[in-house]
């Protein structure tokens, strides 16, 4: 239940969407006033709709219009990246589809490039890496760095350590925000010490953004990382993804951007971003990229867009304090690493036969520990808590 449920209660655009029109709604506005959790029932049916009348057509690499808008979204409105037409950004069917677009893009540009990938991670990572390097007759050697230890203190000393002594070019995937599977990021000033190691090693940063607005309620604080590095000399790439935060989940709508500096090569990306598509059958589609260009290029929806994403931010850090006050009022375990961290995911570091208990009473959590905190509300917090603090 824990593991699957990632989107229980996340925004509500998609499940408006009708075959003509998207009606917007808000999630519950008594959470907002009584500090409730609510029930995914509960949304008040406010705001606009959309009209979508004949779906235009895509160009191989995606949706025009629909990119532009994302560009902007990621880079920020005043990015002079984006005034200087300094990125390249294709379509992609999903974050998923948008990794595997970027990483293959630049395994045919760096030829045999050695990749890092968090030690700890969202599994599909390390599977793209080794899928690309089996399957395109193009070697990747993959690393990885460290992120946390067991007690969920964050190992940036030792991250620094071996990103400073990588090889110039390797690409280094980067959790933008909402680290999967910790829940734990790197702070402003951290990320600013990293960029410069980046710099000078020239170091290749590929952000996963999978989670942008959920980390803090705020897509721009949550994009402050990958701007701060495309703005300040390191080669950047962003596979982002619109399934969480669009709740566009089934729709597998997503965006590979890559910054050129002097927006160099620009028709050379595109066109190879536009034959890995068309070769492995992954041509874009219009209908979702139609909605989100709707929901991102009209001031009213895209403010409250902005607002579902903050109520299900604060929905988030309700319950991450929830969960935290309740564990620690019953045992003695420090919960600081889930209060303080950020997004959809915390980790439990429980050894495995804890795991396997707990599923015996239907208490399901990843291997690894993680858990999904949006699937926590009400009615089932308490029994959670009960059945975890045997083992903590
Ligand atoms: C870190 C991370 N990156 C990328 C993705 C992929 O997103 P999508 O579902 O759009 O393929 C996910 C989804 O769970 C994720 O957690």
């Amino acid at each position: 239940m824990l593991s699957t449920l990632q989107n229980y209660s996340i925004n509500n655009i998609s499940s408006r969407i009708t075959s003509n029109s998207i009606n917007f709604s808000t999630l519950s506005s008594n959470f907002l006033k009584n500090n409730k959790v609510p029930n995914p029932e509960d949304r008040d049916q406010v705001g606009e709709s959309v009209k979508l009348s004949t779906l235009p057509s895509v160009d191989p690499i995606g949706h025009i219009p629909f990119l532009k808008e994302a560009q902007k979204i990621t880079f920020g409105r005043e990015s002079k990246l984006i005034k200087n037409n300094e990125i390249v950004s294709c379509q992609a069917n999903g974050g998923t589809n948008a990794i595997w677009l970027g990483l293959s893009l630049l395994q045919e540009q760096y030829k045999n490039p050695k990749v890092y990938i968090s030690a700890k991670t969202w599994g599909n990572h390390k599977k793209i890496v080794q899928y690309l390097s089996e399957h395109r007759g193009i070697q990747m050697d993959l690393n990885v760095y460290p992120w946390t230890d067991e007690n969920n203190t964050l190992l940036s000393d030792q991250f620094f350590k071996k990103m400073s002594l990588a090889e110039p070019n390797s690409i280094v995937v980067l959790h933008a925000c909402c680290h999967n599977l910790t829940g734990i990021d790197l702070k402003p000033k951290k990320w600013k010490e990293l960029a410069q190691i980046f710099a000078e090693k020239k170091l290749h940063a590929f952000f996963d953004m999978a989670y942008q607005g959920l980390g803090s309620g705020d897509l721009d604080n949550d994009a402050f990382a990958l701007r701060y590095f495309a703005e300040n000399g390191v080669t950047t790439s962003v596979a982002e993804s619109y399934s969480k935060k669009a709740g566009l989940y089934g729709a597998r709508l997503g965006v590979f951007h890559h910054v050129l500096p002097g927006g160099l090569g620009k028709e050379q990306w595109e066109q190879r971003a536009a034959d890995n598509l068309q070769y492995f059958s992954l041509k874009p589609s219009a209908l979702h990229a139609e909605i989100m260009y709707k929901v991102l290029s009209n001031n009213v929806l895209f403010k409250d867009y902005k607002e579902e994403i903050r109520q299900a931010y604060s929905r988030i850090q309700y319950i991450r304090n929830l969960l935290s006050d309740k564990i620690e009022q019953l045992t003695d375990y420090d919960m600081d690493f889930c209060r303080t961290g950020r997004g959809l995911f915390t980790q439990f570091n429980l050894d495995k036969k804890y795991i396997e208990s707990l599923q015996k009473e239907a208490i399901f959590l990843l291997p690894n520990g993680r858990i999904s905190l949006p699937c926590l509300n009400r009615s089932n917090i308490d029994r959670f808590v009960q059945c975890i603090i045997k083992y903590l």
